[in-house]
């Protein structure tokens, strides 16, 4: 596959650091320190299914294609409003496409997944031009009254539209179930037979091993890229990486030994908007004119799972 266009959409209110210093025992300086962010846009009266259309229009606008040229829309996302239908469904209705379309996830690494799938079904010949987007409110999952999680999250949506080449390079998805190091537990309704203790908990997560498992699993996935694809690091115009942490992506860059001039970042003002962040920062790198033809691109993501998600594509746009 190729990618032909790319899209983006965030909720208007942008809540700042000093916002949070209101109603939390935090700061400024803090959170900077800790995470590199100073601003997050979140959601307070959009829908996300309308942001992640607004995403999925764009990209279409950018492919210079039409909604019926898609034949296929997979949709990366952990929650949002509906459990059922998919988010892909809500999104085919919007925009005014007539294909199959479903959702994915694998928490923050969706995106590269859902690229990785489109990939193979344009392979199998079962698809011609996909759109992949991924959209995602993580700061519905999390308690605001818990400091240590809810400055971290902010809500987005991103898009893709790909279509028949050979830009995709190479790829590497793994996962290691490991649900007691991050996890989102919701109730189910009520039946007479239920025995079981239930109870819906906001978003839980060892911050520590998440931390140390990113560095870790996304640094191995860089460099089994590189050597399956006999490039050398300084080869990858950009590292786009998911957007978890300011600290995260440069200790990714440490082990690489390059310069931040390969990593591209906005987490300082859009947070960890969990597998929308590739997807976002992608298109802003896009919109921005920083993409030539020839360009090799590395996205790399992780998650809740635990998953990763790494390809590495040329730009050919
Ligand atoms: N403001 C002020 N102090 C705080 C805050 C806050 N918002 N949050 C925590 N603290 C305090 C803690 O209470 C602790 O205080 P103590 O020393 O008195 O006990 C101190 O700061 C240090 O806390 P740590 O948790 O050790 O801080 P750390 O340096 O590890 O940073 C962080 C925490 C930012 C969460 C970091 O561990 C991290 O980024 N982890 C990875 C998170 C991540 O990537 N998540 C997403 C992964 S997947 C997905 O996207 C869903």
């Amino acid at each position: 596959m190729k990618i032909i266009g790319t899209g983006r959409a965030n909720p208007a209110k942008i809540v700042t650091n000093a916002m949070l210093e209101e109603f939390l025992d935090t700061s400024d300086e803090w959170i900077r320190e800790r995470t590199g962010m100073t601003e997050r846009h979140v959601i307070s009266n959009e829908k996300l299914e309308d942001l992640a259309a607004e995403a999925a229009r764009k990209a279409i606008e950018d492919a210079g294609i039409t909604p019926e040229d898609i034949d296929y829309i997979i949709c990366s996302n952990v929650v949002n409003e509906y459990i059922t239908p998919g988010l892909s469904c809500i999104i085919q209705g919007a925009i005014g496409a007539k294909c199959a379309c479903v959702d994915v996830n694998a928490a923050c690494s969706g995106f590269i997944y859902a690229l990785d799938m489109a990939d193979d079904r344009i392979k199998s010949g079962k698809a011609k031009t996909i759109l992949v987007v991924a959209a995602e409110e993580p700061t519905r999952m999390v308690d605001w009254k818990d400091r240590s999680i809810c400055v971290l999250f902010g809500d987005g949506a991103g898009a893709a539209v790909v279509t028949e080449g050979d830009a995709l390079i190479c790829s590497r998805l793994t996962t290691v179930s490991k649900t007691e190091c991050l996890h989102y537990v919701r109730t189910l309704e009520p039946t007479p037979y239920i025995t079981k203790q239930e109870e819906s908990k906001p978003m839980f997560m060892n911050g520590r091993e998440v931390f140390k498992t990113a560095v870790l699993s996304s640094s191995r996935d860089i460099r089994t890229l590189l050597d399956k694809a006999g490039l050398q690091p300084g080869d990858i115009k950009y590292y786009i990486l998911h957007q978890a942490n300011m600290r995260i992506i440069e200790s990714i860059c440490g082990q690489l030994k390059l310069d931040m001039s390969h990593f591209p970042t906005n987490v300082a003002h859009y947070g960890n908007t969990s597998s929308a962040s590739v997807a976002i920062l992608l298109d802003e790198l896009n919109r921005d004119g920083k993409l030539h033809k020839g360009d090799k691109l590395l996205l790399s993501a992780f998650g809740a799972g635990f998953t990763t998600g790494a390809c590495i594509i040329e730009w050919t746009k």
